[in-house]
C-alpha cells in the first residue's frame, strides 16, 4: 500500500521502525524485514545505527530505489550550515546520495530559530535534489503554526507518537487540513509496554476482542487501525515472527464501529517527552561524523 506525499513523492504506508534497535543487531532485524516486504525504513541519526541500516538495504539485492529510507536529523545539528553537514553524516552513514524523506526529529520549542535554520537547510537540500521530500516529528500544533509562518515549503510528513492510548487529535487535524501526512511512531503502543506504566495496548480487552473477532494479533489490529485512518505506520521489533506479522496486515477491514471503538481508548496520555521539554540542555548529544 502507497500513500502519495503533498509533493506528489509516493510512500510505503508501513515502514519498519529500528529505534532501541542496537547496532550490532540492526542489521539483521532490517535484513529480515526487507525478506518479508518492507519496503521503508524508519532510523535516525540519534539512534546510532544509521550504518547498519544502510549495509543491510545495499546486501538485500535490492535496488535503491525499491527501498523508501527515512531518517532524522537531532536536535544537537540544527541550524542551517550544521543541518546541512548532518545530510553529509547522515547519507554517508547510510551509504546514499539521496534520502527519500529527511525529518527534524523534535521541533526544540524554546530554540525555534535553530530549529527554522534546520528546516531552512532541509529546503535548500530538497531543492538541490539530495532529499526526495522533507517533514518534521513531534511538532504540535502551534510548532506547526510558527513553521508555517516562517518558512516556504509546508513538511510532507509531521512523524508524531500515535497509538491507540494516544491520539493527539488537534495536531492530527491540523496535518490532515494542511495535507501533512501523518506518521505514527510507536503505531502498536510499544510505548506503553517499554515504559510499564501500567495495562498495555497488547493486553486491551476492546483491541483483544476486535482481534479475536478477525482471528489475527492486537499488533496487527492496531495497525489495519492505522492504515484505516489513512495514517504511515512504522513498528519495531527485532523477533523475526513479529516483523512478519506486523507486515501481514493489508487484508483485515475493520468495520467502522470497530474503529469508534479503538478511538475510544484514547486517554490523551502522552508516552515520550513532552514536546515543549526537548532543550539541547535537556537531549543534546553529539553525532558522529560518517
Ligand atoms: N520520532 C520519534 O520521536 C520516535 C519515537 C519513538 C519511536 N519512533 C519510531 O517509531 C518506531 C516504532 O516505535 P516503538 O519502537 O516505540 O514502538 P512499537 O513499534 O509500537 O512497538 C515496539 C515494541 O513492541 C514489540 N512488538 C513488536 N511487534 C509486536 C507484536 N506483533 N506483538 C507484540 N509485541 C510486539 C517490540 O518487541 P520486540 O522488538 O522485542 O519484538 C517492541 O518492544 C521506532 O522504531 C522508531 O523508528 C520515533
Amino acid at each position: 500500500m502507497q500513500l502519495t506525499l503533498n509533493n506528489d513523492v509516493s510512500m510505503p504506508a508501513l515502514g519498519f521502525g529500528v529505534y532501541q534497535i542496537p547496532p550490532d543487531e540492526t542489521a539483521a532485524a532490517v535484513s529480515e524485514a526487507l525478506q518479508v516486504g518492507y519496503r521503508m525504513i524508519d532510523t535516525a541519526a540519534s539512534y546510532e545505527n544509521e550504518r547498519a541500516v544502510g549495509d543491510a538495504i545495499r546486501e538485500s539485492g535490492l535496488t535503491r530505489d525499491e527501498v523508501f529510507l527515512q531518517t532524522k536529523i537531532w536536535i544537537t545539528d540544527y541550524g542551517f550550515d550544521k543541518t546541512l553537514h548532518a545530510f553529509d553524516k547522515s547519507a554517508g552513514k547510510l551509504g546514499v546520495g539521496v534520502i527519500d524523506l529527511l525529518l527534524l526529529h523534535q521541533a526544540m520549542p524554546g530554540e525555534f530559530d535553530q530549529t527554522l535554520g534546520a528546516y531552512r537547510a532541509l529546503e535548500r537540500l530538497l531543492a538541490e535534489g539530495k532529499v526526495r521530500a522533507i517533514g518534521v516529528s513531534n511538532f504540535m500544533v502551534e510548532h506547526l503554526r510558527e513553521l508555517r509562518e516562517r518558512t516556504d515549503i509546508l513538511p510532507a510528513v509531521n512523524q508524531i507518537e500515535m497509538h491507540p492510548f494516544f491520539t493527539q487529535p488537534a495536531v492530527r487535524e491540523l496535518n490532515n487540513a494542511w495535507g501533512i501526512r501523518t506518521q505514527a511512531w510507536s503505531p502498536i503502543g510499544g510505548i506503553t509496554d517499554y515504559l510499564g506504566t501500567g495495562t498495555t495496548t497488547f493486553e486491551d480487552g476492546t483491541i483483544g476482542a476486535i482481534a479475536a473477532e478477525h482471528r489475527r494479533t492486537p499488533a496487527q489490529i492496531m495497525l489495519a487501525w492505522q492504515l484505516q485512518h489513512g495514517r504511515s505506520a512504522i513498528p519495531k521489533s527485532v523477533t523475526p515472527h513479529r516483523i512478519a506479522e506486523n507486515f501481514e496486515v493489508f487484508d483485515i477491514e475493520l468495520t467502522s464501529a470497530q474503529v469508534t471503538a479503538i478511538d475510544a481508548l484514547d486517554t490523551g496520555q502522552r508516552g515520550g517527552p513532552e514536546p515543549d521539554e526537548v532543550t539541547q540542555e535537556a537531549f543534546g548529544k553529539p553525532i558522529p561524523e560518517a
